[in-house]
């Protein structure tokens, strides 16, 4: 008489077990739960299978137990609608909150300039060695020359500038010999060896004794995302662009130790 038939639905579970989270969601109904994946803020994708029970219309008299059958399912029918409602709610919630994310993404994507995107530090025109300089070294095999973006280790060439030490003081230097108009910064980790920086700020003028902290929205020093890994370019998207002709970049965090390879682009 009943037709077996299922729902499937997608739940999203921030800072809550997965039963925790269904019995939530779901108080009376019995269903299977299964872990779908865990993102990379720690949410979990949770499938739940919910059994949907429907009736089948018979025509004629139906006996007491039959009514009282039918009344069941029914019911049962009703708390099922109530948890899916619930659900779509707490959908809802993370649907709006996953649009919030996107636009932040959004604002972090955006492409500079199709006409200003020139490598200024190893493009077309490279600056000359003497002008990448650092805060220290850690020792000469792994000075500023090695943060050439396309740097790789090659029998002893090391992969990649590194500092002297690791703490929020060091600093990588470009000199562009003029003002040039800088759109966005591209950082690498060490080729071959798991060094890279998480985090950083930039710094930029005409004069390195009159450098200026690149600022967010409320004003204070914009935190950049660096790498999360050695080879793959994370860019960064200077808007507003600024116009400089030194550029620094402040490691803040950094996987390892400070090591790591980047260029600029601008006009
Ligand atoms: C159901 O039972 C009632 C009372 O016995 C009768 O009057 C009615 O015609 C029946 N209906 C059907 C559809 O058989
Ligand atoms: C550098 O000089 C240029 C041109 O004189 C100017 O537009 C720009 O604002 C200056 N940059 C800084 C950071 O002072």
């Amino acid at each position: 008489m009943a037709l077996a038939s299922f729902i499937f639905a997608l739940l999203c579970v921030s800072e809550l077990s997965t039963d925790k989270a269904f019995s939530q969601v779901a108080p009376n109904a019995v269903c299977s739960c299964q872990e779908a994946y865990t993102s990379e803020d720690g949410t979990t994708t949770v499938v739940l299978q919910l059994p949907k029970t429907s009736t089948a219309v018979s025509t004629g008299n139906k006996s007491l137990s039959e009514l009282d059958k039918l009344k069941q399912n029914y019911q049962k029918q009703a708390q099922m609608l109530s948890s899916q409602g619930l659900l779509l709610m707490q959908q809802a919630k993370q649907i709006q909150q996953i649009e919030l994310e996107l636009q932040d993404l959004k604002l972090s994507i955006s492409k500079p300039p199709a006409d200003c995107q020139d490598l200024l530090v190893s493009g077309n025109t490279p600056i000359s060695d003497s002008q990448i300089t650092a805060s220290s070294m850690y020792n000469s095999d792994h000075g500023p020359a090695h943060s050439r973006l396309y740097t790789n280790m090659d029998n002893h060439i090391v992969g990649s500038w590194s500092a002297r030490t690791n703490d929020n003081k060091q600093w990588l230097q470009f000199d562009f010999g003029r003002v040039r108009k800088l759109t966005a910064i591209l950082t690498k980790g060490r080729n071959q060896i798991a060094q890279f920086v998480k985090t950083y700020q930039i710094h930029y003028g005409n004069n390195t004794l009159l450098m200026k902290g690149y600022r967010d929205g409320t004003g204070s020093v914009k935190i950049f995302q660096g790498n999360i890994d050695l080879d793959n370019i994370h860019e960064n998207v200077l808007n507003p662009p600024v116009y400089a002709r030194y550029l620094r970049i402040n490691p803040l965090t950094w996987y390892g130790h400070i090591s790591v390879r980047a260029d600029v682009l601008g006009c």
